[in-house]
Parts: structure tokens; sequence; C-alpha cells
């Protein structure tokens, strides 16, 4: 075929196929429209000759674009999109993945870094944001947009066009490694701030991966086992996250999984990046899913059937492809994929660069000589502490305490400096560094360094997988301004002494019976004494116990942290425990301290966020994401954790689900966080809209002395004949009010959201509640109608 007819037909048909992807063709409607996997003969046709089409003038329509570059592709080409050359990982540019370009295309190379909390290149600085967790604590939509876009800012500034982080695994087991990279327990809360996660990544013109799809809910055995998990319960909770912010905020890309599903109605154990339900029927039918599916790194098993079952492209971190040209050849030849699938593979990757903006708009080249990203750290820091401060919760808060003035019947927190003349500081490394979640979701050239590595290890810690969280840095991130110094800076007037651990080589080591005397001295001496505790975890790296004690030398002994607490609420009744952690914590000691700061892995601005909340410039207002339980006992997956093929018999009970049917008293319950200000609720009406949607309007007010946010979060009751738990989220707001003011709050609760998976039916089924609770937490209900 000539040049010039070539690029008539093209560009004649590029109408017809555009409006057959909005009409006839579409898999599957929703309100976002359709992906079409379906392209004309003549773009599936690979025996033009590619040199000669170069200049082809391009339609805007991502899609049509899309089909419009694949058409003009040699086979070799097409293959170059559908995976990453392991071989050249991590050597261009420190990418996690790479696609070259192809530049008689005009098609930009694509390199692909982890953004969990900051962009995770081992060549650029990047900041530490707080954990993904920790915005999830904040229940703020648009605190996780902005995160996301600082985040999003410094990868692209770097030279990164598609970020790996939107984690959204739910907190099965509450020990699971990677929770500090997840958004907690409920599927509504962590698909909504997912959603938002995704638009604030997107809107920096960088692609956003939603992650790991499905079924990976713990470490352990995650590249060989096969979760089970029955239709309803994959439905209503594991794919939910998903599935709002495949339709809410359009991700382009969904990675799929290491682990097998053995799912109702399938063969058990398919690999979850070779799953055609999850992968084809759900994700890319019924949800209507635009984007590409991409593998786990190493999670791809095999060629025709992960093309057929929906994988668009692998990842490999070791030699064994399947996406490689000779496979793919061979599968075309043998006819167990199609050229059509093929085509449609590449058409989504490019679809995808085209419509957020790095086909046209690429990030800079990071591999130019002499390059240097523009970022602007100070902003980020910024960012990265207003993340930190709404993200804290406050989990206690008692009246203060002799040698403080007691007369006055006052809270400890927010603390005085002016009252204060002497504050002991002790543990955890608060004198320099914070710490972060490792592995994939943690930041590994962070902005001020990191503790030192030994034979790529850190000493004295042992976790009971035999994992070493610090496989890829020392997770103790040092600061420019530690918790110390903030402190000292928020009570200039006050001694502020420091005790326990600051021997940077040995940062897990226990505590020495000297260094808690000495901690215990200062402590005794002072107005008030702030222990800090820290609990680490990351990927391949799940806890034997929420307790603190996880860490342990090589010769066995534990570590002692819970011990160093205890002794200092000995002697001060006014002691306050600064929590930093990935996951709950056991707290033995909580009837002994005065008060309580979950702080999460708070970042690179931590220090200064809680200072700002100890003496009070910010009134905490995060909530919690999961539920603490008292004991490791009380947990959904006690005594059966870390199975190799776990079954979810738990089903719908997860998080506070279980606490509630169960009758279980967990230490702090789901949706949990004290003020340092009080709310009133009243007026409750419900309404209900034609479709279904119901409106609960209340009314809030703020009854103490002190500006705050509150976020009243709604909940169903359904009826007993649904089989659903006693409660489930449905909606909540963050509301901000000066003392004395009163907002009228109304959160809309869709109709999906008072459905049930209708196994039988294949379908959501609205079932109506019986009841709308509104409360201050899952357990503090406050109006019911
Ligand atoms: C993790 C992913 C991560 C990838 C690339 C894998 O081990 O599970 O979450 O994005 O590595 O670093």
């Amino acid at each position: 075929m000539k040049k010039s007819i070539w690029n008539a037909l093209i560009l004649s048909l590029i109408p017809i196929f555009a409006s057959a992807c909005n009409k006839d063709e579409k898999p599957a409607a929703d309100a976002t429209g359709s992906y079409s996997a379906s392209a004309p003969a003549e773009v599936a046709e690979s025996s033009v000759d590619p040199a000669k089409k170069a200049d082809v003038l391009l339609p805007q329509d991502p899609d049509a674009r899309a089909w419009a570059l694949v058409a003009q592709m040699s086979l070799d080409e097409k293959i170059q999109f559908i995976h990453t050359d392991h071989r050249k990982m991590s050597e261009i540019g420190s990418a996690a993945g790479h696609i070259p370009g192809l530049p008689r295309l005009k098609i930009p190379e694509l390199l692909m870094i982890d953004s969990s909390a900051g962009s995770r290149s081992k060549i650029f600085k990047s900041t530490t944001f707080p954990a993904t967790l920790a915005i999830a604590a904040s229940w703020d939509r648009d605190l996780a947009y902005l995160f996301a876009a600082e985040v999003a800012k410094q990868a692209r500034a770097q030279g990164y066009g598609m970020g790996l982080g939107g984690g959204a695994n739910l907190v099965r087991d509450p020990r699971v490694g990677r929770m500090f990279e997840y958004l907690g327990e409920d599927p509504l809360l962590a698909g909504k701030m997912l959603a938002s996660r995704t638009e604030g990544t997107q809107s920096q013109h960088v692609i956003a991966t939603i992650k790991h799809m499905v079924g990976n809910e713990q470490e352990a055995h995650r590249m060989e086992g096969s979760s089970v998990i029955d239709e309803r319960t994959l439905r209503q909770i594991y794919m939910l996250p998903f599935e709002i912010a495949v339709q809410e905020s359009q991700p382009g890309n969904v990675m799929c999984s290491y682990n097998q599903l053995s799912l109702d109605g399938y063969a058990p154990g398919i690999w979850a990046c070779e799953h055609p339900h999850i992968l084809t029927d759900i994700l890319k039918r019924e949800w209507g899913f635009k984007g590409q599916v991409q593998s786990d790194w190493g999670a791809t098993h095999s060629t025709a059937a992960a093309i057929n079952a929906g994988l668009d492209e692998d990842e490999h971190y070791r030699a064994a492809e399947y996406f490689v040209p000779a496979k793919v050849k061979a599968a075309l030849e043998a006819g167990e994929i199609t050229i059509e699938r093929l085509n449609e593979m590449v058409h989504r990757k490019l679809r995808t660069m085209i419509s957020i903006g790095v086909m046209d708009n690429p990030p800079p080249n990071n591999q130019a000589e002499g390059f240097v990203p523009d970022i602007n750290f100070a902003a980020a820091e910024a960012m990265a502490q207003k993340a930190a401060e709404q993200s804290i919760v406050l989990l206690k808060n008692q009246p203060q305490q002799a040698p403080l003035d007691v007369k006055t019947p006052r809270k400890l927190l927010p603390l005085d400096a002016s009252k204060l003349k002497k504050i002991a500081v002790a543990g955890a490394h608060a004198d320099k560094a914070i710490l972060v979640g490792s592995g994939s979701g943690s930041v590994t050239n962070t902005t001020y360094g990191s503790f030192p590595l030994y034979d790529g290890k850190c000493r004295n810690i042992d976790f009971p997988q035999k994992f070493n969280p610090c496989f890829t840095s020392n997770p103790w991130k040092r600061v420019k301004v530690p918790m110390l110094e903030a402190i000292r800076n928020a009570a200039p007037s006050a001694e502020v002494v420091y005790g326990g651990n600051s021997d940077e080589a040995e940062p897990f080591r226990p505590y020495t019976e000297q260094e808690i005397d000495d901690a215990v001295k200062q402590a005794q001496q002072a107005d008030v004494a702030i222990v800090v505790v820290a609990q680490p975890a990351g990927e391949m790296a799940d806890l034997g116990t929420l307790g603190l004690n996880n860490a342990r030398t090589a010769e066995g002994k534990q570590g002692n942290q819970d011990e160093l607490v205890r002794r200092i609420a000995a002697v001060n009744r006014n002691t306050i425990v600064v929590v930093e952690s990935g996951n709950p914590i056991l707290m033995p000691w909580i009837n002994d301290v005065s008060a309580v700061l979950e702080v999460w892995y708070p970042g690179d601005n931590g220090g200064p966020a809680i200072a700002n909340v100890l003496f009070g410039k910010v009134n905490p207002s995060g909530k919690l994401p999961v539920t603490f339980p008292k004991a490791d006992a009380d947990t959904p997956t006690a005594g059966k954790e870390w199975e190799k093929n776990p079954v979810y018999a738990e089903r719908l009970n997860v998080g506070y689900r279980w606490y509630d049917s169960k009758g279980v008293e967990p230490l702090f319950e789901f949706g949990f966080g004290l003020s340092y200000t009080e709310f009133h609720y009243s007026d409750l009406r419900v309404t209900t809209d034609g479709d279904g949607s119901k409106t609960a309007t209340f009314t809030l007010e703020n009854t103490g002395t002190l500006a705050g946010r509150e976020t009243p979060q709604i909940y169903a009751q359904f009826p007993a004949s649904s089989g659903e738990p006693p409660k489930r989220l449905v909606g909540w707001d963050k509301v901000e009010l000066q003392p004395g003011e009163k907002k009228t709050v109304s959160v809309k609760i869709a109709p999906k959201l008072q459905s049930i998976w209708d196994v039988a039916n294949a379908k959501w089924k609205l079932v109506p509640p019986a009841k709308i609770l509104v409360g201050a937490s899952s357990r503090q209900i406050k109006l019911e109608l």
C-alpha cells in the first residue's frame, strides 16, 4: 500500500472506529465511558513498513491517536511496549521499570519509580512524606490529593513518568508488613482515598498505579501462596477500593499481585496476573477500565495464559521474562494469542501515556549529562509537615498530674510551654531520626540521609520470618529537625533532655539497663516525660506480634521498649507516649500513661509536626483507619496467621466488622481519635432519593474552646437477613469548626454502598439499611435513625 493512500485510510477510519468505541463495541458501560479493545483490520495488519508512516497526522482523541500509532508499528516495536527489560532496570535513570521510546513515532521512553511515601530513586534525593497509612488516618481527601501531587512532582522532576505508589490492599491481619503502604481496613475509606491519590498523581502528568490486585494481604508466601476468597467477600471488601478508584479517578495503571487466587467457580491456584475473572471480566469489562494492567515485579508466570487473561505488561527483575519477542512471536505463530490482543495491549499503554500527558509532555531526560532535578524541597517539606500534622491520632489524654498545676482540671495535652521547667524525652532516636517502612514503599535516597547499613543489613534485628526490614536501606532516616530539637524550639525556656539508645550503629538493639536507668532518672526530675516507641515493618517483613518486641538480637534478646515506657511512667505521672508505627501496637502500659499519640511513620517533618500537636499549635484531628486490638489473640486471623494458602475464613468480618460481630472490645476502635476541643452532634435526618441514594443530614457544633476538625462517620446497619456484619462505613466528612460554631453536614450514600454482592445473579443488590448511624468513631455512635 502506498504511503499517501495508507495515510488517507487511517485518517478516514479514525472517526469510524472512534465512534464504534463509544457505541456498539463497548464491553461495559459506566459513568466514565468505555474502552474499545477492538481496532479495525488495518491496525491488526503488521506487515506494513513502519519507516514510511512517521509523518501521519494524528488526531487528538487518545483512543484514536493510540490506534493510529499502533497501526504504524512493526511487530518488534509492539512487543517493546509490553515488557520491561530487566537487565536495564536501575541502570536507566534508577528506574524500577523502563519502556524504551520510539523516536520515529515521537513516543518518549517511560521510566517508572516506586512512589509510596516519596520517590524511591536511588540517584536523586527525595523528600520522605508520611506513610500512606498516615494519609488514610487524616480521612482528608484533599490532603490525599495534595500529598500525591507533591510526591508526583518530585518523581516527574527526576525523570519518571509513572509512579508505582497507590497500594490499597486491606488490613486483614494487622501484622502485615506493608500496612504502612496501604489505606487501612475499610474498603470505602481506602477506595475514596485511593481515588483522590490517583487524581493528585495524574494532575502532575504522572501515570498513577493502583496495586496489588488482589488478595495480597500478607507478605509471607506472597510469591507462591493462593488466597482463598469467596466471591461476595472479594467484591464487597477486597475489590471495592480498586473499583472505586477505577470508576472515580481513571488510574492509568493497575498492578496485579504476586499471589495466586482460589475463587469460587474457578480452578484453585490461578495467578492473580493471569486471572481472567479479575483482569478481564471484572476490571476491563464490568468496570470499563481503560488503562493497562501491569504485573508486579516477577508476578508473570506465562505468556499466552497471562496475555489472554488480560495482563498487558510484564515487569521483571530477574531473567524469566514472558513477554519478550521470542515468546510472544512463538505464541502468535502457534495461534495461542491473537495479533488483535497484542494490539490492544500496546494500545492501552499508548492511550494511557497520551491521556495522562506523558506522551506530549514527557518528564525530563534524567540520563542527560549534568542533569539536576528541579525540586523545591522547602515546599515539599511544608506539605510533608502538613500531612503529618493532619494524620496524627490522639489516642489518650488524661488530666495533668503533679508536679504540674493539678488544681486546674486541665488535660495534659496540649502542653503549656510556659509552665514547663524540664522535659525528659526518651527513645526511638528522637534526637536524630524518624522511622520509615521498608522495602519498595520506602524512600531510599532521602534528603538528609539514613543510618548506616552493615553488610547490606541492619544489625540486631531479626524478624520471625527471617526477613530483614533493612533490605533496601536503613529505615532510620535522619531529618533536618528531629523531634527533640522541635520540642526544644517549642519550649525554649525549658530544659529538654534526651535518654535512650542514640547509637546509629545499633539502632534496633534493646536498651541497656544503664540506658533505662538514666532515662528514668531524667524523667523523675521532669515535669513531663515523652517516651517515643517505634515498630519497624516492611515489604517481606510481616510482624510476629503487634507487641513492641519484634526486633530481637541475633542472640535472641528481645526489644524492651515496653519496659522503657513502664519504668518511666512509674516515676512520672505526666508521661506521654509517642508511637511511630505502620501497624497497630499493643499497649500493655496504657493505664500507666497520661497521653498517647499515634504518629505513624511521620516523614521528614515528623519532628515539628509532633511538637506542634504536643504544644497545641495544631489541634489533632486524625482518626484510626485500623482497629487497635488489646491482644494479638483478639484479631480476626489469630492463631492462623501467615498460612501458605490463606483462607479468608472470616469473610466479611474484616477489621471493625470482626470486633463488632464477635463482641470483642478493642483497645481503640476504627475511626477513633480525640481532639483538644469537643463536638456535639444533633438533629439527624435521612432522606431517600428516587435512585435509592440516601442523604444523612445533621448538625455538628464545636462546643469547646479551640478551633478543630472533626470527622463525623456514617455507618449503615443492615437487616439481619442480609448476612452483613453489624455495621458498615458508608460515608464521612471532615469538618472544620471554630469554637461555638455550628454547621449542617450532609453526606450522600450512593446505592452501591447500601448494596450487597448478589452471588447468584452476579450483581449488586440494593438492601436498604435498617438504620443509619452517625458517630465520632465506629463505636461512639452519637445519632441514629
Ligand atoms: C513490590 C511492588 C513494587 C515493585 C517495584 C515489588 O516487589 O511488590 O509494590 O512496586 O516491587 O519495586
